[in-house]
């Protein structure tokens, strides 16, 4: 046995910090985070020494394209070593304790990036030790990782989150959950939900959202129609009507979803507008090809912002920033 563990003294990092919400982070954490990834994807550094010598696991229980390989790469260009494990690997499948698994990993890795596929409380249990910084990489019930990018994304384009009129489309889900939450601690911002009935913000969230707009200055409403169009807007955002794959069990659910059909029509009642999507995307179905794949569309370039936002995100949890 190695004790007292060295690592983070010897590395010179400070104390652990989790991500497991944005509600973790205060209001100049977050603004912190967000600038600095988007002074990466500014920059022309793609690469640093700031994580040497630490390793980070990337365990994710369910399927992911971007925010894996963007916290695979980010670890990797900044320095650290990874281990990934699948859904199949962890010995929590054979019944050993979440408590136990915390307790082992935080013994050999300094940060663990999770992508859960159960109860979002488990990321709070292992973030229950006092060496390994946790970081959410998707939740069912909040993509905080998600929203760092996203916001970067916005910095990037207009120079500020600041009074960004913003209008989402389609499932409330945990990335409606993360923007929501972040946006609402901007001052000025106007964020507009379009959610299908039935398929809005939990209301723990939208008060959540509420409350911080109420202190920062935003506005947050959610509406469960399209029979007014949503007009004079800078952002349009939407998501995947399957969440991560996932079908619904109202074999009706499209007819449900269709009016919120991000299309150019939307476009009449907002020129200047600008298209974010978190992807994957199903053209034809939550975004026209036209619009995805348009002029106005910034969602590759979001796609790319993950990688930077987990390059902030690491670096902070590590305390090398
Ligand atoms: N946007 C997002 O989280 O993508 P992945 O599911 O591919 O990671």
């Amino acid at each position: 046995m190695l004790s007292p563990r060295g690592s983070a003294a010897e590395s010179g990092t400070s104390a652990v910090r989790h991500l497991i919400s944005t509600s973790d982070l205060s209001d100049t954490e977050l603004t912190a985070l967000v600038t600095r990834a988007a002074e990466f994807a500014d920059g022309p550094v793609r690469s640093g020494e700031q994580l040497t010598g630490l390793v980070a696991g990337i365990h994710f229980l369910k399927t992911s394209t971007r925010t894996r390989t963007s916290f695979s790469a980010a670890a990797l260009r900044l320095g650290a070593k990874i281990i990934s494990f699948g859904p199949d690997d962890l010995q929590t499948n054979t019944g050993e304790t979440l408590e136990d698994t915390a307790e082992v990993l935080s013994r050999m890795l300094d940060i663990l990036v999770v992508r859960s596929a159960g109860d979002p409380a488990d990321l709070r249990t292992l973030a229950a030790q006092p060496r390994m910084a946790v970081v959410n990489a998707m939740t069912a019930d909040e993509h905080p990782t998600q929203a760092v990018a996203d916001l970067a994304t916005l910095l990037g384009h207009f120079g500020r989150v600041e009074g960004l009129r913003i209008c989402y489309l389609g499932e409330g889900n945990n990335t409606a959950a993360a923007l929501a939450l972040t946006l609402s601690r901007f001052k000025g911002v106007h964020l507009e939900l379009r959610t299908p009935f039935g398929y809005g913000l939990e209301p723990a969230i939208r008060g959540r959202a509420a409350a911080n707009a109420a202190a920062s200055g935003a506005t947050v409403v959610e509406l469960h129609s399209m029979d007014t169009p949503p007009e004079g807007f800078d952002v349009f955002y939407t998501t995947r009507w399957q969440t991560t794959g996932t079908s619904k069990p109202d074999p009706e659910w499209r007819s449900v979803f269709a009016p919120f059909q991000v299309t150019t029509a939307l476009w009449d009642r907002s020129p200047e507008a600008v298209f974010l999507h978190d992807l994957p995307a199903h053209r034809g179905e939550d975004v026209t090809a036209e619009v995805l794949d348009g002029p106005r569309s910034l969602a590759f370039d979001q796609a790319e912002n993950k990688m930077y936002a987990a390059m902030a995100v690491l670096e902070w949890c590590a305390g090398r920033r």
